[in-house]
């Protein structure tokens, strides 16, 4: 794919668009995947279930996705599968698999954007991946089912309310019916008071890029100050 520059930008913002166009361009050359272009809407006989108020596919920068690998409250990555929750062309499976994870998986309800992710793993190679196991799956988080394991689930803004109080309501039932370790990243968490009002949720990292939550079991009560 050919650089294009941006144009008619005042002079910061087209520095800070042209470096972001630069470290996009360089993620995806040196790993032989697509993951820069932006994608309208689907159409409604391309996706998954329902539509509602989900978003369209606009890929993340992937230091930000690192940095919040890197803080996560487990000593053991192989003990736990990490799953994107509206993963789009891939690129955050792409970054999660430079950790041991146990596997990486990706959900995604369009599915021209699925078979984008499909061709993407079956291209991708680069020396930091330490994960060998990814994967992408074409379902609606409304409806999906979370695999018994240690999870650590990530989300960048994929839908709005609608979408994420059902995928909220599934997970809840999912750790209630078997106990394990969910850890939940919110990048750019835009719904992070949605979040933190689901039984089991307890804050563990609030910083600007991202939040951490955990669910556990029997959390402490909490205490007025
Ligand atoms: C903002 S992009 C995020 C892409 C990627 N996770 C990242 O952070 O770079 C949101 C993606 O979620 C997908 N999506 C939206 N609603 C969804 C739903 N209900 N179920 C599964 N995927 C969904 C969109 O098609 C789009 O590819």
């Amino acid at each position: 794919m050919a650089y294009d520059p941006p144009k008619n930008r005042s002079n910061p913002l087209r520095i800070r668009t042209t470096l972001r166009a630069i470290e996009d361009w360089w993620f995806d050359t040196t790993r032989s995947i697509e993951t820069c272009i932006h994608l309208p809407h689907p159409e409604r006989d391309q996706i998954v279930g329902e539509l509602r108020d989900s978003l369209t596919y606009s890929p993340v920068r992937a230091n930000n996705v690192r940095s919040s690998l890197r803080d996560l409250p487990i000593h053991n990555y192989s003990d736990y599968t990490f799953i994107d929750i509206g993963s789009g062309k891939g690129r955050v499976l792409f970054v999660a698999a430079e950790f041991p994870f146990r596997h990486v998986l990706g959900v995604e309800f369009a599915t021209p954007i699925h078979q984008h992710a499909v061709a993407n793993i079956q291209r991708f190679s680069h020396w930091r991946q330490k994960c060998p196991s990814i994967e992408s799956i074409n379902a609606n988080a409304m409806e999906y089912e979370f695999p018994n394991e240690n999870l650590i689930l990530y989300l960048c803004n994929p839908f709005g309310p609608e979408v994420l109080q059902q995928m909220l309501a599934n997970l809840e039932e999912s750790f209630r019916a078997n106990p394990r370790s969910i850890i939940l990243i919110l990048l750019w968490p835009e719904r992070a008071q949605q979040v933190a009002k689901t039984a089991y949720m307890q804050p563990y990292r609030q910083t600007r890029r991202y939040h951490i939550y955990q669910m556990i079991q029997d959390p402490p009560p909490r205490t007025l100050s």
